[in-house]
């Protein structure tokens, strides 16, 4: 693999990390007609990841319009049933995965099929839902904005949490009268954490696994991701303002290129350097991996992802002073996403990695201390020593190691 490959891999990963965080939402009517602030609908033609990663399997593939209370257009897949069966579903439990910053869906599917999450969630009984996050490459829509307006990519993580992630709740609870069970990686962790922690989503949630978690960022010690949130963020939002932050396009290409002069950064081992040392990676899944990613996000986004590593608080975005947040906020500082309102019967599985090197140890120590008054019995804890943060997506040995456990996590609500 070459060395921007490995470069876009690493970063890549760092925005898997950065996958969860509610904030709100009040997402969409269920109604069934198509249009703006209504869930809607119609699986979107034949293209997608459907067509490529999952009927290709034999798996039965459908994907919907779904349109944010803000008027983002998101991708959203479903994967009603397991290959066996013949097209008798009903009474399933649906589930929605999450996937990080960087990435979109498509990151669940890249090993054979028999080891990826979604699918085997599928053979397993569930009614499985896949969101790919705005600004990715299937959800570029929006009822009014074009990709190419920068107001297109006014948005931090404080949006995936109030409207995405509500959005998508809101739409697969139309469709299937049910509680969702929700599964997060990395940004997908803290974004559904933000959301559940502003009452969001809370009635329509039955059980939420978090792997890779991340929410604090203070521990990070990826030398790459270190850089980028110290100074690179801030030079990058100076020059480029609002606006697409895709690291496969100038001008940022050409500035991770001269992250690589850095001290510490070893661009040959770039995905270690940022992600952490990960066992198992498979390379044919890699270099699938490479074809597929990195996705675009906001250079919001990554300016108050800086903003977490920086300030150790669980804030939402810093307009930079007091008048600025006050117009914003009514305060002077931004408000602080409490996650001692996650409700403590919440059922929760939490895995994380020992060679993790952005969701770290300690940061995730301290997230645990802030759920130290959840019911004991509605907190289960996995700690895999070997484990890197892509290992919880796409490792070999995952299928063994995270899924079995969490199957059973999920299997044990009903
Ligand atoms: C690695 O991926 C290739 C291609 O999908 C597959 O044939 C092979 O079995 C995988 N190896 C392991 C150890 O899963
Ligand atoms: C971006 O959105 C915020 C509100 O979320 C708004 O206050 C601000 O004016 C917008 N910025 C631009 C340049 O449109
Ligand atoms: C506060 O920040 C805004 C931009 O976010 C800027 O326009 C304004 O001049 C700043 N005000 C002060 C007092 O620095
Ligand atoms: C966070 O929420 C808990 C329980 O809902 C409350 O007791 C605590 O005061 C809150 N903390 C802050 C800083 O608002």
């Amino acid at each position: 693999m070459s060395v921007g490959g490995f470069l876009s891999l690493a970063l890549g990963c760092f925005l898997l990390v950065l996958a969860v965080a509610p904030h709100a939402a009040h997402g969409l009517s269920s109604s069934s007609t198509l249009g703006v602030g209504s869930g809607a609908v119609a699986p979107s033609a034949t293209g997608g990841i459907c067509a490529s990663s999952v009927t290709i399997h034999g798996y039965q593939c459908q994907e919907f319009d779904v349109v944010t209370q803000d008027g983002y257009i998101l991708n959203v897949l479903r994967i009603p049933e397991g290959r066996a069966e013949g097209g008798g579903g009903g009474n399933k439990q649906p589930i929605l995965i999450q996937h990080g910053v960087l990435v979109d869906g498509m990151i669940w599917l890249l090993n054979p099929p028999e080891q990826d999450l979604p699918l085997i969630l599928a053979d397993n009984g569930f009614d499985v839902w896949m969101a790919n996050s705005r600004g990715t490459r299937f959800s570029r829509r929006h009822t009014s904005l074009d990709p190419a307006n920068p107001d297109f990519w006014n948005w931090s993580w404080d949006e995936l949490a109030a409207f995405d992630i509500p959005a998508v709740f809101e739409f697969i609870h139309g469709q299937t009268g049910k509680k969702i069970d929700y599964v997060g990686h990395s940004l997908g962790t803290l974004t559904g954490l933000a959301s559940i922690s502003e009452g969001r989503l809370v009635d329509k949630l039955r059980s939420v696994a978090l792997l890779g978690p991340v929410t604090y960022l203070s521990h990070m010690t990826t030398p790459l991701g270190v850089v980028l949130a110290k100074n690179s963020v801030d030079q990058i939002a100076m020059s480029l303002g609002l606006a697409e932050f895709n690291l496969g396009a100038k001008p940022l290409a050409d500035l991770v290129q001269d992250f690589c002069h850095f001290p510490g950064v070893d661009c040959f081992n770039l995905l270690a350097a940022f992600t952490g040392s990960n066992c198992c990676l498979n390379d044919s899944t890699i270099d699938l991996f490479l074809k597929n990613e990195p996705q675009s996000s906001s250079v919001k986004n990554m300016v108050h992802l800086g903003q977490l590593f920086r300030g150790g608080v669980l804030a939402k975005y810093d307009y930079g002073n007091a008048s600025s947040n006050a117009a914003h906020y009514g305060d002077v500082r931004p408000p602080v996403y409490n996650l001692s309102n996650i409700p403590r019967d919440l059922p929760i599985f939490l895995s994380y990695g020992g060679q993790d090197a952005l969701s770290d140890k300690g940061d995730v120590q301290q997230q645990l201390e802030s759920l130290k008054l959840h019911d004991a019995g509605k907190l289960t804890v996995q700690f895999i020593e070997y484990y890197a943060h892509a290992d919880f997506v796409m490792g070999v040995n995952a299928k063994d190691i995270v899924f079995g456990p969490l199957l059973s996590f999920f299997k044990n609500q009903q």
